[in-house]
């Protein structure tokens, strides 16, 4: 038996490829170990979406560089869009490197390592044709009774945000055939799975080059397929975000009210120049159509600040869009230089004291929405269901503290409760069963309640339900 050890890094994307990488070496006699020190074959899979992201990559594997003198049989490969953009380059920069690969090099990695091992190669593949690259779905699927995974269902994107760099290391938009993904939907049922989330750069396209229906198609088959719980999907565009699309909360049951639609900035001159090609008034519009449609609808956000040429107006506007939208949650990124993005070549960059300020005054804003939209929720009864352990930092030094189970409500945010029932008392929670939790505590970044009822399901542990709620 082989020691697969993967870094992954950055996107969601990246951890469904790096799920992909697990099954397409399995049949070579890899299995995933959390110990690097003992890895016979160690993937990075790197992110290229910030500067921050890329050194976190490269300064990873400056480090493997000891790694594989104490183990001189280590093979050393990284992939994903770092790979792709630098290439060769990286094998120059880093003798400890074997192989370097692309994300589109995913279905042909069994046989790279191969090479590598058997020949002492080292070797690149950053082929990056338009066609999505795609695995038997057949084999190599783990059992690890994780309940919720991510799908992938297209690749690329052709939007060309100015700071942005996936169109040029992701390619074009390519959608995967509805009937791979379905079946891929089906088998992680089968195992276990009761909650999915989609994946696309730009999700609300989905389909369309290749004229295989729509997103909203997609997602009304998957919402027939039996034992599957929750859908989710990431990300839309605010520009092509359909009515046809917002409809389809109030009318699919399995898909949970939460979006992520990133806005960027709250100025219409910065969205401009992001060449988002939406207005701060058409996303508010938007907003409220979601809203019409489900008023428990969550809201969460992706901003970068300091784009070149930000100024102080346009960071108010920014400021006031949280106080417009109330989001329950955001993500903020400082904006970094990519090379080959067109933003590295504007003028009137922010310098790094600015962009930190900004940073921060944007975070302090939000923080009383995000803990508003938490104690919203206070009182309430929500449907969790149960991931497995907490694993709050902090936890496992408070001696007196009991393990805490985990999960998520529709609306995507983690709540945290004991194992008792409160009227059975019987240990009847696990992994992958829904738990009907009343919410008492909020915090700013999770919540905390107690389990009320416990589905039965066939094959859990049998405990009384108790329908007090
Ligand atoms: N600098 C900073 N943040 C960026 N993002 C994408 N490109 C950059 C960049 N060059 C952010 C955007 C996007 C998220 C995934 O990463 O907010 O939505
Ligand atoms: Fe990048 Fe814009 Fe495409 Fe998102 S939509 S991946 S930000 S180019």
């Amino acid at each position: 038996m082989r020691r697969l050890y993967i870094n992954t890094i950055g996107c969601q994307m990246n951890v469904y490829d790096s799920d992909q990488i697990e099954r397409v070496l399995a049949p070579g006699g890899y299995t995933r170990t959390a110990q690097l020190d003992e890895a016979d074959l160690v993937v990075v899979n790197t992110c290229a979406i910030r500067a921050k992201a890329e050194q976190k990559a490269f300064s990873f594997v400056g480090r493997l560089a000891k790694l594989k003198k104490r183990r001189p049989g280590l093979i050393v490969a990284v992939g994903g869009c770092v790979a792709q953009q630098e290439g060769e380059k990286i094998l120059s920069r880093a003798p400890q490197v074997d192989l370097v690969f692309g994300p589109k090099a995913i279905p042909r990695l069994g046989r790279l390592v191969e090479r590598v091992r058997l020949q002492g190669m080292r070797l690149v593949d950053i082929e990056a044709s338009d066609a999505v690259a795609e695995l038997d779905l057949t084999s190599g699927f783990r059992d690890d009774g994780q309940v919720s995974r991510f799908v992938t269902i297209m690749q690329g994107c052709d939007n060309f945000c100015t700071y942005c760099v996936v169109p040029y290391v992701r390619g074009r938009e390519a959608s995967r055939h509805p009937d791979r993904i379905l079946e891929e939907i089906r088998l992680l049922v089968a195992g276990g799975v009761r909650e999915v989330t989609l994946l696309g750069q730009n999700v609300n396209s989905y389909g369309l080059k290749e004229q295989w229906g729509s997103f909203v198609a997609l997602l009304a088959q998957v919402d027939r397929i039996d034992g599957l719980d929750r859908i989710r999907f990431t990300t839309s565009h605010p520009k092509d975000l359909s009515d046809h699309l917002i409809d389809a909360f109030g009318r699919l049951d399995k898909l949970c009210a939460h979006i992520h639609l990133p806005v960027q900035s709250g100025s219409d001159r910065v969205l401009k120049r992001m060449n988002r090609r939406y207005t701060r008034e058409v996303y508010l519009e938007r907003i409220a159509r979601l809203r019409q449609v489900r008023p428990d609808m969550a809201i969460t956000s992706d901003f970068i600040v300091g784009f070149p040429g930000e100024s102080d107006t346009d960071f108010e506007q920014t400021l006031s869009l949280l106080d417009e939208v109330a989001f329950d949650g955001i993500f903020a990124f400082m904006y970094s230089d990519r090379s080959v993005a067109p933003a590295a070549g504007f003028d009137a960059k922010i310098d790094d004291a600015q962009k930190k300020a900004r940073l921060q005054a944007l975070l302090q804003h939000q923080e009383a929405f995000t803990l508003a939209a938490n104690q919203a929720l206070v009182g309430r009864m929500q449907e969790i269901l149960v991931e497995g352990f907490s694993t709050r930092p902090g936890l496992a030094e408070e001696p007196s503290a009991r393990r805490q189970w985990s999960g998520r409500t529709p609306g995507n945010k983690i709540v945290n409760f004991d194992q008792e029932l409160d009227c059975t008392g019987g240990e009847t929670v696990r992994p992958g069963l829904m738990v009907g939790v009343r919410i008492e505590k909020a915090f700013s970044h999770s919540l905390w309640g107690r389990p009320v009822w416990v589905e039965e399901k066939p094959g859990g542990i049998k405990g009384e339900t108790c329908h007090a709620a």
